[in-house]
């Protein structure tokens, strides 16, 4: 008998190729499902109101209770299927638009118009455990009960956090967006024009290395005189964390900028798409919290339909990164040349040609934790509990001595 390429003594042997899916199901869908996944900033969920959100393939309804509390719950209204985002919210209730039936917080349907009593007792909708957190609205869509939501102390600490609206939404698999977390080198060409317009300088390759901790991985660099920088920061399965700065007017008209971090959670909304969503810490409190959130709407006005249009034009070779518009800020260029290099790619796969070498040291150990930790699901062995350490953020803006 022929055994499967992917069989070795009766088991599974997890390959990249099983990285790229993660519908309902997929050993990759399974494993990202173990850990909660933001489904969307908290401020873009209002009150009262309810809304769909596709996540691994799967659509979900997420709606706010007039008392603030977040939930998600299944898409299609279990009577008659049609989409329960449409429905009204009342209470901590939701009301499907069609028939009128009602579902409590539970997902119990508790109101049945013109049907008999007892009727509604036997339906009850699928749930997810739901919160928000940093920002963004997070659930649990996976096997089991849900573990504690994973902290990010740093994030915690006193000072301002946002999530801006420079949301990622790009038509190309997650692991085309989670190998560039670990990919330092493309950093001198990929954003040459950025750097270019804001810093006049032409980087360099760094020289950085790679290595495993207890949250995922670490790029770090050795500088001449000794100490270790780690410049970027992975937290399995799917967050990238740099250092991030910014500029900001006191009251006094003084401008000052401030050094804080950046966490980047990349979901896949399906195989072939997927978004990106930044948290921004800064350690500002009192006037200068005051100052910096004052500019905050410029800060949410992000163009992000300009840079679509650009970037799609560049991938149709009616354009190029140099040509665009000059008022993009840096972010916003970075945007731009990030989504040419990843939205060009192929996806990840068995079947796409690779040529690794040792400065893809970063996503070389990326793909071996995931291909671990999805052979350790496929054999019912425990995964690893990933967790984030206090003074992460330190590390990375102001190194320290190996
Ligand atoms: S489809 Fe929802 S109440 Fe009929
Ligand atoms: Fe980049």
């Amino acid at each position: 008998m022929e055994v499967p390429m992917d069989v070795v003594d009766g088991r599974t042997q997890v390959t990249n190729g099983d990285l790229y899916s993660t519908k309902p199901g997929t050993l990759a869908g399974r494993y990202l499902r173990r850990f909660w996944q933001p489904l969307g900033r908290s401020q873009d969920v209002h009150v009262g109101r309810a809304y769909s959100r596709k996540i691994m393939s799967e659509l979900v309804t997420v709606y706010r209770g007039e008392n603030g509390r977040v939930h998600v719950v299944q898409s299609h209204c279990p009577h008659r299927a049609t989409l329960l985002s449409t429905g009204w919210v009342e209470g901590d209730t939701l009301r499907c638009h069609y028939h009128g039936w009602k579902y409590d917080e539970t997902g119990q349907c508790v109101e049945q118009p013109g049907e008999d009593a007892g009727f509604a007792a036997k339906i009850c909708l699928r749930t997810y455990p739901a919160q928000d957190y940093l920002g963004l609205v997070f659930a649990y869509l996976g096997e089991g009960e849900a573990p504690p939501i994973r902290r990010f102390p740093d994030f915690e600490q006193p000072g301002v956090v946002e999530v801006p609206a420079l949301i990622e939404f790009w038509p190309c698999n997650l692991f085309n967006r989670i190998d560039n977390a670990g990919d330092p080198g493309h950093i001198a060409y990929t954003h040459k024009e950025s750097l270019r317009r804001s810093t006049g300088f032409k980087l360099a390759p760094p020289n950085c290395s790679v290595e495993e901790t207890a949250y995922g991985t670490r790029a770090f660099e050795q500088l001449p005189d000794g100490t270790t920088i780690y410049p970027s920061h992975f937290h399995m399965p799917n967050i990238n964390q740099v250092g991030a700065r910014a500029q900001f007017k006191t009251a006094s008209g003084e401008m000052k900028f401030v050094t804080g971090e950046r966490l980047f959670f990349r979901v896949p909304v399906d195989d072939e798409h997927s978004v990106s969503y930044t948290v921004e810490h800064f350690p500002l409190e009192t006037e200068d919290a005051s100052a910096y959130l004052a500019t905050r709407s410029e800060r949410q006005d992000q163009r992000v339909a300009e840079l679509r249009a650009h970037s799609e034009a560049i991938l149709r070779n009616e354009s190029t990164v140099e040509e665009a518009d000059p008022t993009f800020t840096t972010q916003q260029m970075f945007w731009i040349e990030d989504y040419v290099v990843q939205v060009g790619q192929l996806p990840i796969s068995d079947d796409r040609e690779e040529h690794l070498g040792r400065t893809d040291a970063g996503i070389i150990l990326i793909r071996k934790l995931w291909r671990r930790e999805l052979q350790a699901l496929a054999d019912g062995r425990p995964l690893q509990n990933w967790t984030a350490p206090a003074g992460l953020n330190a590390l990375g803006l102001t190194g320290g001595t190996r």
